[in-house]
């Protein structure tokens, strides 16, 4: 009964879970294996997982905590590649016995957890239909909240972002809150620094940076305490440092020596991610979410072309560009579909500001004040944002907003207090994102079929899968869209589904794998239509759960904790039917 094929976008839909259920479920004729779990020793020398002898000298050589986005940087021979994974935060109450709050860690414990923190990268292969993580290879490297970065673009240098430690402005220690990314077409993998702002104290925001701290967030106690062993996460010892977070990064996993930068031409936000693509003429394009209830989605267009080869060259793309922020209108709800036009309104365009009382630096660092300046919509969280490469068309998913009340409503946000979440489809003109002006349409409205605000890009709703809360994109290569779920508002387990946006099943929205209790089904990868690769993060993240009460064994290792793991789902037989 149950059709099996090589490829994963031919599958029987799964049911959904109950939340508790602390299994990978998997449609009917696939298998899961764990590729790279936390702990795994990754870097050549270093130790094994001990659960109950951690330290930050052997997590800086083993894989980061709370997997999400996940790339892949293949080699000439197809069956190897560097795998880099962000490790976007700590589950500190999971990884620690007797933990009793921030103010009771070591200042051991906290500097297991910021080498927790981070990307970590390592080369995998595939043997048979299995891939396989090759544990101290010459690429593999961790990436933590101490690593040193450069900070390029417009912005570096500026005295927006100097610090004591650092008076050049351009050499800043470490990442955090690494929430999506992307691949870029020159091979190095793109990350968004996310929630930044919960790693810095701010009892009270420094002299002249109050409308700043404000707006991004930075406010009172961290709940991690990081300030503890190094002053500059304590606004009141180093008021620029946060200023120095917040970008998206570039790391170059092929060159284990090379230091990652970050782009401030790129602006400053609460960034998901950054998938760059080639516009026809050349240059690059992402367009970008800033997740927080009622934010903004970007667009950055660099000022240089592609250049098919010269890796050297494209490596200089993201450093220089424009950067512009959305508003979507409706063209009426009579139609019975949210969709509409919208217009890219310039930020920073040819090396000059566009918004009045603002210097370049300061929009590129305190990038949300410069948008609210100029009218852009307020959106339901824009998490992942990727371009489709068989349509041409960008998707973003727009995870929930509790917040929004009905006089805020508008067409690309259509539900009050919206608790399931909708993806999003722009649509450029001759598929040139770089153009000033786009078509939308919401493809999907989540939540319950049954409920008739729902939409599944015309679909019958009697014959899909409910979903809620969509959070990160990916494509197959016939254009299927996937999407995986943050936070299900159904009380389901998270998922991963797929949409066939063209063809006969245009719509139909099929659930594929859940995943265990309390964890996230994050940074979706689909490697040759045979294989996908999965972020299972924060796995029995459950109120109340500690060492002593898991809520999760995940990935079922003997170990008795859970361990957030990349893992790979692919079918048990090929080509059988
Ligand atoms: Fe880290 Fe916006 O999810
Ligand atoms: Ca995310
Ligand atoms: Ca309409
Ligand atoms: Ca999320």
């Amino acid at each position: 009964k149950a059709k099996t094929s090589p490829f994963v976008y031919d599958f029987e839909a799964t049911a959904p879970q109950p939340f508790t259920t602390d299994d990978v479920i998997t449609p009917e004729g696939f298998t899961w294996k764990p590729l790279v779990k936390w702990g795994d020793p990754i870097v050549a020398g270093a130790p094994e997982f001990d659960f109950d002898n951690q330290t930050a000298a052997a997590q800086e050589k083993q894989f980061g905590y709370n997997c999400d986005y996940v790339g892949l940087v293949r080699d000439r021979h197809d069956h190897k590649g560097v795998l880099v994974v962000n490790n976007e935060y700590t589950n500190d109450e999971l990884m620690f016995r007797g933990y009793t709050g921030a103010s009771g860690l070591t200042d051991e414990q906290i500097k297991i957890t910021m080498a927790a923190h981070g990307l970590s990268v390592v080369e995998v292969h595939k043997a048979g239909r299995e891939w396989k993580a090759l544990l101290g290879a010459r690429r593999n490297r961790r990436i933590t909240a101490t690593t040193p970065f450069e900070l390029d673009g417009p912005a570096a240098g500026s005295t927006l972002v100097r610090t004591k430690a650092d008076p050049t402005g351009r050499r800043v220690l470490g990442t955090v809150g690494n929430c999506a990314g992307g691949t870029t077409p020159w091979g190095t993998i793109l990350s968004g620094e996310e929630n930044f702002n919960g790693y810095f104290k701010a009892t009270a925001a420094p002299a002249g940076q109050e409308a700043a701290f404000a707006r991004y967030g930075l406010t009172g106690s961290t709940g991690r305490a990081w300030e503890k062993v190094d002053p500059r996460f304590d606004a009141a010892q180093e008021p620029n440092e946060s200023n120095r977070f917040g970008y998206i990064v570039e790391v170059d996993p092929l060159d284990p020596t090379s230091t990652p930068r970050k782009h401030t031409a790129m602006g400053r936000f609460k960034h998901e991610g950054a998938n760059v693509s080639v516009a026809p003429d050349g240059r690059v394009v992402a367009v970008m979410g800033d997740d927080e209830r009622f934010d903004y989605m970007y667009k950055f267009v660099s000022k240089k072309k592609y250049v098919e080869g010269d890796r050297k060259h494209n490596l200089t793309l993201l450093s220089e560009g424009d950067l512009y922020v959305a508003k979507f209108t409706g063209d009426g709800f009579e139609d019975g579909v949210s969709d509409g036009t919208g217009e890219w309104l310039p930020l920073v365009v040819d090396g000059k500001s566009k918004v009045a009382g603002m210097s370049v630096e300061e929009v590129l660092v305190h990038t949300r004040l410069a948008a609210d300046k100029v009218g852009p919509t307020k959106m339901d969280r824009p998490e992942d944002v990727e371009l489709n490469p068989v349509n041409k068309r960008v998707y973003a998913a727009l995870t929930n907003n509790s917040k929004r009340v009905p006089s805020q409503i508008d067409e690309a946000n259509p539900r009050a207090s919206n608790k399931h979440g909708q993806v999003i489809e722009l649509t450029a003109p001759g598929n040139d994102h770089t153009q000033a002006t786009f078509t939308w349409k919401l493809v999907l409205v989540c939540g319950d079929p049954n409920d008739p605000a729902t939409y599944f890009n015309g679909f019958d709703r009697r014959e899909v899968s409910p979903i809620s809360c969509p959070d990160n994109v990916a494509f197959d290569s016939v254009g299927n869209l996937w999407i995986s779920t943050d936070g299900n508002a159904l009380g389901n387990a998270d998922a991963f589904f797929m949409m066939p946006l063209e063809g006969p099943h245009k719509g139909h929205l099929k659930q594929f794998h859940t995943v265990p209790h309390g964890a996230e089904s994050a940074g979706p990868l689909i490697v040759d239509d045979t294989t996908v690769f999965c972020a299972v993060q924060h796995p029995g993240e459950v109120d109340g759960a500690s060492p002593s009460n898991v809520q999760s064994q995940f990935p079922y290792d003997g170990t008795g904790q859970p361990r957030p793991s990349v893992i790979q789902v692919f079918a048990d037989k090929p080509g059988r039917r």
